[in-house]
């Protein structure tokens, strides 16, 4: 991507990964790339904040070399997950005295991955360097989303650099948010945050409470993927109040798959009945669905029906699959309900159930269960049950 000025005497210096469509291993899709943004800022002192995957080391070094050919004097890890950190090891050997500064928990990690002999300066909430006429203020974030966390923000420029948080797996031309679709930076920030913060919503909440509290002034959030926010900081941070405090709307999906058509038959006349009792509703084959898109999609819907035929005494794989991500994920005042059909023996159903359970999500249906294929009563039946949920998502 080059270089690009992001406020005077500050850069981004980062590279755009336009390919990547994989994320965490295989765990997150990334349909729009993603950028691994590091931002360097020159004063009487240069600090480089994060740095990228290790791959992209030769463009940041390219870029750092056409802003600063000097050395630098701080590496800022805020966060050590290899998407930040991975070029590490390349600046510090084409900077060997520069000083690394980061938590504590960030330099344990530090040295398990890269070993390198290298000076650090460890910092907690509360502590800042001065490089000149710029100061660099670090709070510590905990779990957001992994223990070494922090964020770095620069007083004298109202600049908040949030690493993960407010982030987006956007690959971009334009890096401003203002220069951008708005309704695809928000749905991948919500699909970032589904995915990635949910499981951490308390902390998020008690997070953003805390940087209220320290009445600092933000302009402008950098985060270290996607967009940074220009114009729109206050839409991304009343976003991340509300999936933080899991507000949802009278929404709901049916997630299914299906053997020989009859669960999807079921989830059709379900949906229908949903749909019919005035409550929108999505439906969503899990096989050929992508899970990370189902979690996102359930952000801020406050319903989920899981439907499965039985093989093999349980459920089809790619059902198996959602749920499993929404177990780990556990997001928080969701209602829901299972269906499924089988021939000689159920399973299905009741593995449903217990998955939903372990994921927090409320069973506030019985589950309907039919053997065999159903035939114009039992659709009567699904659209019937489907209408009583919906009901019970009005009630909320
Ligand atoms: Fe973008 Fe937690 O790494």
């Amino acid at each position: 991507m080059g270089v690009v000025k992001v406020l005077p005497d500050i850069w981004l210096v980062g590279a755009v990964d336009w390919d990547i469509r994989s994320f965490h291993g295989p765990s997150y899709s990334t349909h729009r790339g993603t950028t691994y943004n590091a931002y360097l800022i020159v004063d009487d002192k240069t600090a480089l904040v994060d740095t990228v995957l290790d791959s992209f080391a030769p463009e940041l070094l390219a870029n750092i070399e056409q802003v600063c050919p000097g050395k630098l004097d701080y590496v800022i890890v805020n966060h050590i997950e290899p998407d930040h950190s991975g070029a590490l090891p390349q600046v510090m050997a084409r900077n060997p005295d520069a000083i690394v500064v980061c938590t504590a928990r960030a330099r344990e990690g530090l040295d398990s991955y890269y070993g390198g002999n290298w000076r650090y300066h460890i910092v907690k909430s509360g502590d800042s360097i001065e490089l000149g006429r710029h100061t660099l203020q670090f709070i510590e974030t905990p779990m957001l989303h992994w223990p070494d966390n922090m964020v770095t923000y620069v007083p004298q420029k109202k600049l908040l650099l949030s690493n993960d948080a407010f982030g987006q797996h956007l690959a971009w031309s334009h890096p401003f948010d203002d220069d951008n679709d708005l309704d695809i930076i928000m749905t991948e920030a919500a699909k970032y945050y589904a995915n990635i913060l949910t499981p951490f919503s308390r902390i998020v909440a008690k997070k953003l409470d805390e940087i209220a509290n320290l009445n600092i002034e933000i302009e402008m959030i950098a985060p270290s993927h996607g967009v940074i926010w220009r114009r729109h900081g206050g839409k991304i941070l009343s976003a991340y109040s509300r999936w933080a405090a899991a507000e949802a709307n009278p929404r709901v999906l049916v997630v299914y798959d299906t053997m020989w058509g009859s669960t999807e038959k079921m989830a059709r006349a379900v949906l229908e009945g949903v749909a019919q009792a005035g409550v929108p509703a999505r439906l969503f084959k899990a096989s050929v669905s992508d899970r990370n898109d189902i979690v996102a999609e359930l952000l801020e819907a406050k319903g989920i029906l899981v439907g499965s035929p039985t093989i093999n005494n349980g459920m089809l794989v790619p059902v198996g699959s959602v749920l499993e991500e929404l177990r780990a994920l556990k997001p928080a005042g969701k209602l829901g309900g299972a269906f499924g059909s089988h021939g000689w023996r159920g399973g299905a159903v009741a593995g449903i159930e217990k998955y939903l359970a372990e994921a927090g999500i409320q069973l506030v249906a019985d589950s309907l269960q039919i053997k065999w294929a159903p035939g114009p009563e039992v659709l009567e039946q699904c659209r019937r049950w489907g209408a009583e949920f919906a009901a019970k998502i009005k009630e909320q």
